[in-house]
C-alpha cells in the first residue's frame, strides 16, 4: 500500500495546470455507448477512475484508445453486463445503465453498494428508469433492465441527483417521444455531458436549470468534445495556497462554475483574480473562519467540504460546516483531530476552533475528498505527516504529488 510523506511549512509558489473534470469526464465517455464508430474526447484527466470506467466498457466490446484524447467506438457492443468487481469500485459505473437499454433494450448493472461517505442507493435512478418504460428486476446484487423501446415521460427526482439526471438523461435521447426532468441537477458536468449528446445529434434542451427537456431521436451520430476543467481540483490547489500563504497561478480554469467557494475563499482573506488562462491566488498570514453549508450546485459543493474544513482548522476564530448532501461525510474529522484540530460534530455539522497551527502525524485517507483534505493538513503541519490508503487520492487528483512537488512542497510518495 503505498503512503504520501509530507514534510510541512514549505510555502507554495508556480503555476499548476489543472486537469479534466473527473465528474464530466465519466457519463461523457459512457456516452459513447449510444453511438457508432469513433468519438474523439479531449482534456481526459490520467485517473483511476478513468481507468475504470475504460475496463468497464472494453468488458462491454468497447474500444477505447488514448488517454489525455480519448478515442471511442462503441460499434459493437458485445456483452450488456456491468460485473461486481469493477462496479464495486466505483459508483459512477451505474452510468452505464442508462445509455446500454437506449442502445441495446437491455442491461445488467452490479448494484454500487454503499461507500465510506453514505449508503448511495440508486432507488431514483431505477424509478425514473421504469418511467421511462423498462422492466427493473433486483436479483442477486444486480439491477437487471429491459426495454423494448423506452418511451418520453415526465420524470420527478424528490433529491436533484447528479448522476441520476445524467443516467435518465442518456435514457431519453433515444426514447420515443418527450422526457421532462424536473428537480433534475445543474451541475456544470450535467452540462458538459448534455452539451456533447446534443453535439452526437440529440435533442436536449434546459440543462443546468432544474427542468430538463429531451426530444427522443432515431439514433446518435459519433462526436468531437472537450471535457470542462476539474472545480474540485481547482478548488482544492486554492485551498491549498491559502494553507501555506502561497502564491499559485492555475492554468486551463478560469473560475467558471466555482462562484460559491471563490466567495467563501475570499471571505477567508484568500486574494483570488483571473489572469490569462487562469486564475491567480495569494494566500495571508491570516485566515478568517467562516460557516459553510454543502448544497447541490450552484451551492457550495460537498466534493469541496472536508478541504474546506482543513483550511478552517487553522481559521482565527469558530467556523460551522453543515454537510447536507451525504449523511456520513466526516470521516476525515478524527484524521484531522490527530494532527491537533479542534473539531466537534453536532449530527450533520461540525464546529471547528481554529488553532494556531497543526501537527503532522500519520493518519488514514477513508475517502478520494477526506484524502485530498489530509494532504492540504499535511501541507500546512508542523513536521511530518503520512498519509496511508493514499489509492483514494489517485481516483481524483491527477499527479498529486508531482504537481504540489513542482509547487515548493517537501512531498513524496513511497511504496
Ligand atoms: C455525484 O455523485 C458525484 N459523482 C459526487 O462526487 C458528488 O459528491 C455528488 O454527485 C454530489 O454532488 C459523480 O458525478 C461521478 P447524487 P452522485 O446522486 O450522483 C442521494 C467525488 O468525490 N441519492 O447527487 O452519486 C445520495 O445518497 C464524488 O467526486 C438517493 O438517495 O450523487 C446523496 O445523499 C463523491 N437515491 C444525494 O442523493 C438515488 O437514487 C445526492 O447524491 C441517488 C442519490
Amino acid at each position: 500500500m503505498d503512503k504520501i510523506v509530507i514534510h510541512g511549512g514549505k510555502r507554495l509558489a508556480g503555476e499548476v495546470r489543472i486537469s479534466g473534470a473527473k465528474n464530466a469526464a465519466l457519463p461523457v465517455i459512457i456516452s459513447s455507448l449510444l453511438t457508432e464508430g469513433w468519438n474523439t474526447f479531449h482534456n481526459i484527466p490520467d485517473l483511476m477512475d478513468v481507468r475504470t470506467i475504460k475496463r468497464l466498457l472494453a468488458s462491454l466490446g468497447v474500444k477505447c484508445e488514448g488517454k489525455e484524447t480519448l478515442r471511442v467506438n462503441a460499434g459493437e457492443i458485445t456483452n450488456c453486463e456491468a460485473s461486481y468487481d469493477l462496479v464495486k469500485t466505483m459508483r459512477a459505473s451505474v452510468l452505464v445503465l442508462g445509455p446500454l437499454v437506449a442502445r441495446m433494450g437491455r442491461a445488467k448493472v452490479s448494484l454500487p453498494g454503499g461507500c465510506a461517505i453514505g449508503a448511495r442507493p440508486i432507488n431514483l435512478h431505477l424509478k425514473a428508469l421504469q418511467a421511462l418504460g423498462a422492466e427493473i428486476d433486483l436479483k442477486e446484487g444486480y439491477v437487471e433492465a429491459r426495454a423494448e423501446r423506452l418511451k418520453g415521460a415526465t420524470i420527478y427526482f424528490d433529491i436533484s441527483t447528479v448522476t441520476g439526471t445524467e443516467n435518465i438523461m442518456m435514457a431519453a435521447v433515444l426514447a420515443e417521444g418527450t422526457t421532462i426532468i424536473k428537480n433534475a441537477a445543474r451541475e456544470p458536468e450535467v452540462v458538459n455531458l448534455a452539451d456533447v449528446l446534443n453535439s452526437m445529434g440529440a435533442n436536449i434542451r434546459g440543462a443546468g436549470t432544474d427542468v430538463i427537456t429531451i426530444e427522443g431521436v432515431k439514433g446518435l451520430q459519433p462526436t468531437e468534445a472537450t471535457v470542462i476543467p476539474d472545480r474540485i481540483e481547482a478548488g482544492t490547489y486554492l485551498m491549498a495556497a491559502a494553507m501555506t500563504e502561497g502564491d499559485l497561478t492555475l492554468m486551463g480554469c478560469n473560475g467558471d462554475y466555482m462562484e460559491a467557494p471563490i466567495t467563501k475563499l475570499k471571505d477567508t482573506g484568500l486574494a483570488i483574480s483571473s489572469v490569462e488562462g487562469g486564475l491567480r491566488v495569494k494566500g495571508t498570514r491570516e485566515i478568517c473562519s467562516v460557516d459553510v453549508k454543502t448544497l447541490p450546485y450552484p451551492g457550495f459543493p460537498t466534493d469541496l467540504q472536508a478541504q474546506m474544513m482543513a483550511l478552517m482548522t487553522v481559521g482565527k476564530g469558530i467556523s460551522v460546516i453543515r454537510e447536507t448532501v451525504f449523511e456520513n461525510r466526516f470521516m476525515h474529522v478524527n484524521e484531522l483531530l490527530r494532527m491537533g484540530a479542534n473539531i466537534a460534530i453536532e449530527g450533520n455539522s461540525a464546529i471547528i476552533k481554529g488553532v494556531q497551527n497543526l501537527r503532522g502525524a500519520p493518519v488514514m485517507a477513508t475517502d478520494l475528498r477526506a484524502s485530498a483534505s489530509l494532504v492540504l493538513a499535511g501541507l500546512a503541519a508542523e513536521g511530518k505527516t503520512e498519509i496511508s490508503r493514499v489509492y483514494h487520492i489517485d481516483r481524483g487528483y491527477e499527479r498529486i504529488v508531482e504537481k504540489l512537488s513542482s509547487l515548493g512542497a517537501d512531498i513524496k510518495r513511497i511504496t
